[in-house]
């Protein structure tokens, strides 16, 4: 199991929900190996004290919401210098019209005033970092699922071109709450880098501003709680968030409703009650910079044992020196 996230700003409630709180079950089913990938917040400029600042910090909510050093291995990207070796290597692996195609990459150049090369090589460093770790399931939202389809697709071409080197891994969708939408505009998806802080739940948001966001949240005019994400996204978009809450399958959670109030105050009282153990985990935590640092090195250590050993079969395979 591998996943990453990116120190890029406050973690919102879709990151945790769409990804982190199934890195925590996963955790307990297989090897699992974690990643803040710091490398990839550098295709936009970053501040270099915030960077500093909010990779620290990411490392420490991950612990909050329930990661266990002692069980899965949490290391930050640029810690594990094989990750950009490798990138370089499925750069050129890759072709230009796919990485063209990737609509993160469209997105995101679509009005940026300043396009950076590794904007559109993004996908090829996130391979790297699945690829690394013979990795088989790879827990992440809804979003991420197209640049998986493109990891696949390059381990299996190297595979072909120069032997069998890499595990070909399968995302795997969370079953609810995959894609977490905007509470303003439903048909958006929720993001920390979006300027919708109204529409976006930040993890540690002071806990009555959270339940007066949920309860203000856009629905519709209609008046009945179906689960229809097409045509009620945003009345489906607090039962895919309830779901995720509370186990109870969204439609099922439907069934109890006969109106949007009752549905808004029940969900907001079930994230706040999410939220609060990891607010209280995070603040003493942060307290020990020290402790989740020493966290950090070990689990570099680990993956760059891991990551060292498949640099060396990339290499042979390509031809390149022996170290
Ligand atoms: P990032 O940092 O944008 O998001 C981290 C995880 O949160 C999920 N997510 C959501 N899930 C549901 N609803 C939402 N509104 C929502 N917003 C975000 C994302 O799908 C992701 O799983 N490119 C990746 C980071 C990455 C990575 C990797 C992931 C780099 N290397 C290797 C997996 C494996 C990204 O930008 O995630």
């Amino acid at each position: 199991m591998f996943s990453g996230i990116k120190p890029t700003g406050p973690v919102q409630l879709g990151n945790l929900l769409g990804a982190l709180r199934t890195w925590v079950e996963d955790q307990h089913r297989a090897e699992s190996i974690y990643c803040v990938v710091d490398l990839h917040a550098l295709t936009v400029p970053q501040d270099p004290e915030v960077l500093r600042r909010t990779t620290m910090e990411l490392a420490q909510l991950l612990l909050a919401v329930g990661i266990d050093p002692s069980v899965a291995t949490l290391f930050v990207q640029s810690d594990v210098p094989e990750h950009t070796e490798l990138s370089w290597i499925l750069e050129c692996t890759v072709s230009f019209g796919e990485l063209r195609r990737m609509t993160q990459f469209k997105d995101k150049s679509a009005d940026a005033e300043f396009v950076s090369g590794g904007l559109f090589t993004y996908p090829a460093l996130m391979a790297a970092d699945i690829l690394l770790y013979d990795t088989n399931e790879v827990p992440v939202g809804e979003d991420q699922r197209q640049h998986l389809e493109l990891t696949r697709d390059l381990a299996t071409r190297f595979n072909s071109r120069y032997g069998e080197t890499f595990v070909v891994p399968e995302a795997t969708v969370a079953r609810v709450a995959a894609r977490v939408m905007d509470l303003q505009d439903p048909t958006r998806k929720m993001s920390k880098s979006d300027e919708s802080p109204q529409g976006t739940i930040l993890v540690l948001e002071d806990l009555d501003q959270v339940a007066r966001k949920i309860r203000r949240a856009v629905t519709d005019t209609e008046n009945e709680v179906r689960f229809d994400p097409a045509i009620k996204p945003g009345v489906s978009n607090l039962l895919g968030v309830l779901a995720a809450c509370t186990g109870v399958a969204p439609q099922e959670l439907a069934s109890r409703y006969t109106q949007y109030g009752p549905l808004k105050a029940d969900t907001a009282d079930a994230v706040v009650e999410y939220l609060r153990p990891i607010q209280a985990r995070y603040a003493e935590l942060a307290s020990d910079p020290a402790g989740t640092r020493e966290v950090l090195v070990r689990g570099a250590e680990r993956a760059r044992e891991l990551a060292a050993l498949k640099m060396a079969l990339v290499r042979e395979r390509l031809g390149l020196p022996a170290r």
